[in-house]
C-alpha cells in the first residue's frame, strides 16, 4: 500500500471513471443531488439485490413495496415528522452562511468569513414541501417523503389483508427520501435525495426484545457477507438523549471512514408508535387479531435503515487501494466480486486475435452478465484499467488460445495468472452476480 485513501481520490475516481457525476454539472451542480454514471448505476442495482436477497434467503416471511414519493400533510403530522423532523441551524450574520449548530464551534469564528457573529439557533425543518396541482388549499399541499418507512406503516393493512402474513412477518421497501439537510457533506454520505432500504419487522411486544438482537446479528453479518473489512466496522448502542422521536432503543452499524466512526445502518425499535399514531389520526383500526388469544394488538416494530448511496460509498472506501507494483502506482478496487460493475473483461492479446475473443465476450453479455471487451492500448493498460473499476476477472485471448482451446485469467487482487479452459470461463463468472451466486446458507 502506497498511501492511504482520501475523500477526494475517491470522488475523483468516481467521476473520471462514470461512477457518480454531480447533478446538472455542467450548469454548476445542485449541492447534494448527485447522479449515477453507467459504472455507479450497474454497482448500485447490485448493492440493492444483495440486500433484498439477504433478506429473501430468511426463513422468515418478509414482503416488498414500492410506495410513493408524495404523501399528504396529514399523514406527516401523524408520524410525527411535522413537529420534529428539524436540525438546529446557526447563521453567521456577517456572510450569511448557514450551518447546523452542532457542525460548527459556536465560540469561534464563522469557517467562511472568520467573523465571529452568530445569530441564536433555531429549529430548520428538513422536508421538502409542494402543492399538488393548482388548488392553494390545504388539503393539496403534499412532502416527498424524508423517509420510506412511513409508505410502509401506512399501507399495513393493505399488506396485512392482501398478502396472507401473519405476525411476525416484515414489509420491505427501496426507494428515493429527500431531506433539505442544512449542510449535505462527504460526497454521498450526507445527501439531499438519497435512497434508503428498510425493513420494518412486525411482531408481539413480548418478542420485540429478542428480534432486536436477531437483527442486530444478521444486519452486522451481511456487511460481512459482501467483503466489509471487519476491524472497520461495528455495532454501536445509542445513548438515551440521541434516540429518534419514535424509538425506545437504537443500535447503529457503524463504519469507520477517513472522516470518523458514522452511521451506516440503524437499528431500531420503533414500539407500536408508528401504527398508532396512524391509527389515531386516520381513524382507521391498524391493529391485529390474534387468533389464539381472541384479542386485538397493535404490532411492535423492528426497523433496519440502511441508505444505498451511503453504502455504496461505504464499499467504494472499503475496496480503495493504491499500491506500488513495478515503479509505478496501481489503484485498485478490492471490491466484493458480487458487487463489482463489471464481472469480467474480456481483452484480445493483440488486435488480430480480438474477433474469437469477442465471441466469447458476446456468450456471455447474451446471458445479461455485465462484462467488458477492450482492445485498445496495452495490456498492461487495459488490466489496469479494469483494475481501477473493481473488475475481478480479466480473461485474456493469446496466440495459444485458438489451438489449445484456454484463454489465461487474471485475478484482479493477487494480479496472478493461470491457463484455464475456455469452458470453464462461466464457473468463474456465475460466482460474481448477485442473481447467480450459490446460497450460503
Ligand atoms: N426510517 C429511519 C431513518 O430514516 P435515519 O437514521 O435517519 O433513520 C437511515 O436514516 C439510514 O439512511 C442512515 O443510516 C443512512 O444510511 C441513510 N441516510 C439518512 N440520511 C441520509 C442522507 N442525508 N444522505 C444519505 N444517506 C442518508
Amino acid at each position: 500500500m502506497v498511501s492511504t485513501v482520501t475523500l477526494d481520490k475517491l470522488v475523483s475516481l468516481c467521476k473520471r471513471r462514470g461512477f457518480i457525476f454531480q447533478t446538472a454539472d455542467i450548469y454548476g451542480g445542485l449541492n447534494g443531488v448527485y447522479d449515477a454514471g453507467p459504472l455507479g448505476t450497474l454497482m448500485k442495482s447490485n448493492v440493492r439485490a444483495l440486500w433484498q436477497q439477504s433478506l429473501q434467503r430468511l426463513d422468515k416471511d418478509i414482503v416488498f413495496i414500492d410506495g410513493a414519493l408524495l404523501g399528504p400533510e396529514t399523514m406527516w403530522k401523524a408520524s410525527g415528522h411535522l413537529e420534529s423532523f428539524h436540525d438546529p441551524l446557526v447563521e453567521c450574520k456577517s456572510c450569511n452562511s448557514r450551518f447546523r449548530a452542532d457542525d460548527v464551534d459556536l465560540a469561534r469564528a464563522c469557517p467562511r468569513c472568520g467573523k465571529t457573529d452568530w445569530t441564536d439557533v433555531r429549529e430548520f425543518h428538513l422536508m421538502f414541501k409542494t402543492q399538488l396541482g393548482a388548488s392553494v388549499e390545504q388539503s393539496s399541499v403534499a412532502y416527498l417523503r424524508p423517509e420510506t418507512a412511513q409508505s410502509v406503516f401506512v399501507n399495513f393493512k393493505n399488506v396485512w389483508t392482501t398478502s396472507r402474513v401473519k405476525i411476525p412477518f416484515g414489509i420491505a421497501q427501496i426507494g428515493k427520501a429527500f431531506r433539505n439537510e442544512i449542510t449535505p457533506k462527504q460526497f454521498l454520505f450526507r445527501m439531499r435525495e438519497f435512497e434508503q432500504m428498510e425493513l420494518e419487522w412486525f411482531c408481539t411486544e413480548a418478542t420485540a426484545r429478542e428480534f432486536f438482537d436477531f437483527w442486530a446479528t444478521e444486519r452486522t453479518s451481511f456487511y460481512k457477507s459482501i467483503g466489509v473489512n471487519q476491524t472497520h466496522i461495528r455495532l454501536r448502542s445509542h445513548e438515551k438523549e440521541e434516540l429518534s422521536h419514535y424509538s425506545t432503543a437504537t443500535s447503529d452499524v457503524e463504519y469507520e471512514f477517513p472522516f470518523g466512526w458514522k452511521e451506516l445502518e440503524g437499528i431500531a425499535y420503533r414500539g407500536c408508535y408508528d401504527l398508532s399514531q396512524h391509527a389515531q389520526h386516520s381513524k382507521k383500526d391498524l391493529a391485529v387479531f390474534d387468533e389464539e388469544t381472541k384479542e386485538s394488538y397493535t404490532p411492535h416494530v423492528i426497523e433496519c435503515s440502511v441508505g444505498v448511496d451511503r453504502l455504496f460509498l461505504t464499499l467504494l472506501f472499503n475496496a480503495y487501494c493504491e499500491e506500488a507494483v513495478e515503479g509505478e502506482v496501481r489503484t485498485v478496487l478490492r471490491l466484493h466480486p458480487s458487487v463489482a460493475p463489471i464481472k469480467a473483461a474480456f481483452l484480445p492479446l493483440v488486435n488480430k486475435l480480438a474477433e474469437p475473443c469477442e465471441r466469447i465476450y458476446a456468450e456471455f453479455k447474451k446471458c445479461g452478465i455485465s462484462v467488458q471487451f477492450d482492445v485498445s492500448g496495452s495490456i498492461g493498460k487495459r488490466y489496469r484499467r479494469q483494475d481501477e473499476i473493481g473488475t475481478p476477472y480479466c480473461f485474456t485471448y493469446d496466440f495459444e488460445s485458438a489451438e489449445t482451446g484456454t484463454v489465461t485469467v487474471r485475478h484482479r487482487d493477487s494480479m496472478k495468472q493461470e491457463r484455464i479452459a475456455i469452458n470453464s470461463i462461466a464457473s468463474y463468472i456465475t460466482h460474481t452476480s448477485p442473481f447467480l451466486t450459490p446460497c450460503p446458507h
